[in-house]
C-alpha cells in the first residue's frame, strides 16, 4: 500500500524504531526490497537518488515503485533522495512520489531554511512529506578529523531554529556517517544525537548507513533515529552475487540467471537490516 513519508516516520518516531530507506535503480532492486518488507512484515521506503533518476528515468522509477506498492499490504513510501533541484522535485511529486528530500545542506542556514520552506509549501499542499538536511554528511573519500567534527556535524542550536522556522517532517543529521564505504570504523557522536532528539522531537534520518556496525545502528535507533538510508550494502550484495555466478558459470549468458541470485542476495541483506532497525513486525 502506498503511503506518505509522514505517516510511516511519525509511527516510527512515536514507537522508537527506524524504517529502512533503500535506494532503487532497477526492477530487481525494487522487488528485493518489497519482498524483504513482506517477509518481515515491515514498512519500507523506496528512494531514488540523483544517479538512480539519471539511470532509469523518473517515469520508470515511479511506475516500478508504484506497482510494488499497490501490490503489497505493507506500507511503502516512494521518496526522492537528496533532491536539490526545484523542477526535479516537482516532477517527482507529479509522478506520484509520496515524500521528497530537499538537501540544502551546502547552503548557509538562512538559504537552507528559505529553500526548504519553498518546497514544504508546495509538497504539503498535496500531502507529500519533506525531509531536509543540516550539517555535512561525509563523502566516500572524506577523512574527518576531530577538529572537523564541530564544524561539519549538525549544530543543535541551528537545528532547533531550522525546525522551528520550517516545520519540516524529518531531518537528516550529520553525526559521523559518510556515504559509501568506510576506510575504518565510523565513530558516531551519540551525545549530539541524543541532544538533537531531545531538542527537536521529530523523526531523524541517518544517511550513509551502509558499513555502520550493528551496535552503532541499534544505539542510534534507541536514541531517536527513525529513517536509515542504505545504498552501498545493496550494491555490494548485488555485484558480489553477479560476480559469483560469472566465476562459477563463465559461459552463462541469460540475464535472468545472472540477476536472480543477485535479487535473492539483496533481499537477504535487506531482511537483516529490517530486523536490526526494528521495523520488522511493524507493518
Ligand atoms: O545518496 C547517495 C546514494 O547513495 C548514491 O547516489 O545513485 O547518485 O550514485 P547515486
Ligand atoms: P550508503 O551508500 O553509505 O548506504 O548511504 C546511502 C545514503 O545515505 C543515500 O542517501
Ligand atoms: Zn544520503
Ligand atoms: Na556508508
Amino acid at each position: 500500500m502506498l503511503v506518505s513519508g509522514k505517516e510511516v516516520l511519525q509511527h516510527a518516531h512515536k514507537n522508537g524504531y527506524a524504517v529502512g530507506a533503500f535506494n532503487v535503480n532497477n526492477m530487481e532492486i525494487v522487488q528485493a526490497i518489497v519482498q524483504a518488507a513482506e517477509e518481515t512484515n515491515s514498512p519500507v521506503i523506496l528512494q531514488a537518488s540523483q544517479g538512480g533518476l539519471k539511470y532509469a528515468g523518473v517515469e520508470y522509477i515511479a511506475k516500478m515503485a508504484q506497482i510494488a506498492a499497490y501490490n503489497t499490504k505493507v506500507p511503502v513510501v516512494i521518496h526522492l533522495d537528496h533532491g536539490t533541484d526545484f523542477v526535479q522535485i516537482m516532477q517527482c511529486i507529479r509522478h506520484g512520489f509520496t515524500s521528497v528530500m530537499i538537501d540544502g545542506s551546502k547552503h548557509p542556514l538562512d538559504e537552507n531554511i528559505r529553500l526548504t520552506n519553498k518546497i514544504i509549501e508546495l509538497a504539503h499542499a498535496v500531502g507529500v512529506s519533506v525531509e531536509a538536511e543540516l550539517g555535512k554528511i561525509g563523502g566516500t573519500e572524506d577523512d574527518i578529523t576531530v577538529a572537523d567534527r564541530d564544524a561539519t556535524f549538525t549544530d543543535v542550536e541551528e537545528a532547533d531554529r531550522f525546525v522551528r522556522e520550517t516545520g519540516v517532517d524529518s531531518l537528516a543529521i550529520a553525526i559521523g556517517t559518510a556515504h559509501g564505504l568506510y576506510k575504518g570504523e565510523p565513530k558516531l557522536d551519540f551525545d549530539r544525537l541524543k541532544a538533537l532528539k531531545e531538542r527537536l522531537n521529530i523523526p531523524l534520518v541517518l544517511h550513509g548507513s551502509s558499513g555502520v556496525p550493528e551496535e552503532s545502528i541499534k544505539k542510534a535507533v534507541s536514541l531517536g533515529v527513525n529513517k536509515i538510508n542504505i545504498d552501498t550494502d545493496i550494491r555490494m550484495a548485488f555485484s558480489n552475487a553477479v560476480k559469483e555466478v560469472v566465476r562459477n558459470k563463465p559461459n552463462e549468458y541469460d540475464p535472468r540467471k545472472l540477476l536472480d541470485p543477485a535479487r535473492e542476495a539483496m533481499k537477504n541483506i535487506i531482511i537483516e537490516k529490517m530486523i536490526m532497525f526494528g521495523s520488522a513486525g511493524r507493518a
